[in-house]
């Protein structure tokens, strides 16, 4: 190992909260950095949300935590309905459909070249629109057109919302209701399909295009775009209104970090320490709720690592795009409809660590393979990351502890909390905001043992200060005063001390 891995138990801070468990020091005594000047009185900031951790809060963080809370705790989705075609438009379509697939052969058409095949059913629509003598206009048959060609080539309704880069999900909940998600906000569409019959086949279209199949008796798929977008169905009988499918789109210009400073989700300072901690190989947690941002997150920390290195990545489904040349990506199966054949998180992460690895990357850990990773963590691997879903970084470590233990581990609690003190050094927590941002909301250490309590401490937070007049938050990320990060020597080995001193100066307020 080239930089070892403190000793579990020891600690260079009392923890302000004796609760046994995870405790977390949401505002610690600033420690001197006898080279930076010392931090000024802080503003109080809050340590996460969820609910112990509101409880937690104490008086002088009372009206920043409030606000964050009360702007956490607002629903997060907003509707915005659209109107829909109208019923004569989906009866026109009707019959010409009916009528093209009389004069096509559909078979055929699946031999001849996407673009002369779209061409030629262009040109039958069009003369049916004019046998059949349909009034409307050039705009109205241009729409019909292109539904249809995207009904028999590709798709179907779904085509127009896929050849959106700005939409970052599509949720279907049976034929005629769709909802996307762009700019962080829900919306209601027009796309409607014919029937449930329709969407089914559509489904079925997709899933079959990864070898898998989904009907009455296997309702549940997972499976993959052929652009890398993620994609779940669920179908009736356990959809009760009808079959739900769930797209993730692949961005194909993924974010960067500097998009991310540039929305807002990270101050500049904040972006250089987690580019600090990227660098200097800490093992990260990221954490955050659903689509808060984290497999995002994660690809973009992964650009720090060097190009030198041998990466490994292990995902569902593969979304994670690292630019470096060493790199191996593996992705589990689920089990086929004989029920064999499965190759779970685990299976991978274990199988990795025969597979010389320097780094390890694990898509989302969300059962056993937690403690292989953290295994992996702590025996040479540094510089392993990955994501799981918890509201805070000490929910965080409370998930990791109870997937260890559900995975069959019979291991004390105190051992697996010192795995977890001697392997994970920080923890970035991520989070959809009430306004459709997605933030860092937290830059946290694991400190150590204190007792049988894992001691948590912020290095970043984030402050919400107020709403301008869209709606939008104002915020702000502070450093909360911490002159010298446990992760301070790691730094210094990997020659980025003046670096991270200035990245916290600045995170205080002091440049
Ligand atoms: N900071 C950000 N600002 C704006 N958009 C973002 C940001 N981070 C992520 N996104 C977009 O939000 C969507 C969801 O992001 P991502 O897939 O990273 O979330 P996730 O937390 O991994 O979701 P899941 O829990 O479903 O795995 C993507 O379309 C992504 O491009
Ligand atoms: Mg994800």
């Amino acid at each position: 190992m080239a930089f070892g891995k403190r000793p579990a138990g020891q600690v260079n801070q009392a923890p302000v909260n004796n609760t046994p468990g995870l405790a977390h020091m949401p505002t610690p005594e600033p420690q001197a950095r006898p080279h930076n000047p010392a931090p000024e009185a802080r503003q109080a900031v809050p340590a996460d949300i969820s609910a112990s951790a509101k409880a937690d809060i104490s008086g002088a963080q009372t009206a920043s935590a409030s606000a964050l809370i009360a702007a956490m705790s607002k629903p997060e989705q907003y509707v915005e309905p659209v109107k829909s075609h109208s019923d004569e438009y989906y009866r026109t379509k009707e019959t010409i459909y009916n009528t093209l697939l009389d004069t096509i052969d559909l078979g055929q058409l699946a031999q001849v070249d996407a673009v002369e095949a779209r061409q030629e059913i262009r040109e039958i629509i069009t003369e049916i629109i004019t046998i059949k003598n349909v009034v409307m206009s050039l705009t109205e048959q241009e729409i019909i057109l292109e539904d249809i060609c995207n009904d028999v080539l590709g798709f179907g309704p779904l085509e127009p919302l896929l050849a959106r880069d700005d939409i970052a999900d599509i949720m279907v909940n049976g034929a005629n209701t769709t909802y996307i998600e762009v700019d962080g906000k829900i919306q209601r569409t027009n796309i409607r399909f014919r029937d449930n019959a329709e969407l089914m086949n559509i489904c079925q279209r997709i899933v079959s295009q990864v070898g898998r199949r989904v009907d009455e008796s296997s309702p549940v798929c997972d499976a993959r775009l052929m652009d890398g977008s993620r994609v779940n169905v669920i179908a009736p009988p356990l959809a009760i209104d009808g079959p739900t499918l769930t797209i993730r789109k692949f961005k194909k210009d993924k974010l960067r970090l500097d998009d991310l400073v540039k929305f807002g989700s990270i101050s500049p300072a904040g972006s250089r320490l987690l580019s600090i901690l990227g660098h200097s190989r800490c093992n990260i947690l990221i954490s955050g709720g659903t689509g808060s941002g984290k497999t995002t997150l994660l690809n973009c920390l992964t650009a720090f690592i060097d190009p030198s290195e041998r990466v490994i990545t292990c995902e569902d489904s593969a979304e994670l795009q690292l630019q470096q040349p060493h790199v191996v990506r593996l992705e589990t199966r689920p089990p086929n409809i004989e029920g064999s054949g499965e190759v779970t998180m685990r299976d991978l992460v274990k199988n990795c660590l025969r597979m010389r690895p320097e780094r390890i990357i694990v898509g989302e850990v969300r059962g056993p393979e937690a403690f292989d990773l953290l295994q992996a963590m702590n025996t040479g691997h540094d510089g392993s990351m990955g994501t799981l879903h918890a509201n805070s970084p000490r929910e965080a470590l409370s998930r990791v502890e109870s997937m260890i233990t559900m995975g069959g581990f019979s291991l004390p609690q105190r051992t697996i909390r010192e795995m977890i003190v001697g392997s994970i050094d920080v923890i970035v927590q991520a989070s959809r905001l009430r306004d459709g941002s997605r933030r860092i909301i937290n830059i946290t250490e694991v400190m150590g043992l204190e007792g049988d309590t894992i001691i948590l401490q912020d290095i970043v937070t984030y402050e919400v200060k107020g709403e301008d007049a869209d709606g939008k938050l104002i915020g702000e990320h502070r450093g909360t005063g911490i002159g010298r990060p446990r992760f301070w020597e790691r730094a210094r080995y990997f020659n980025l001390e003046a670096a991270l001193g200035q990245a916290l100066d600045e995170l205080e307020g002091h440049v």
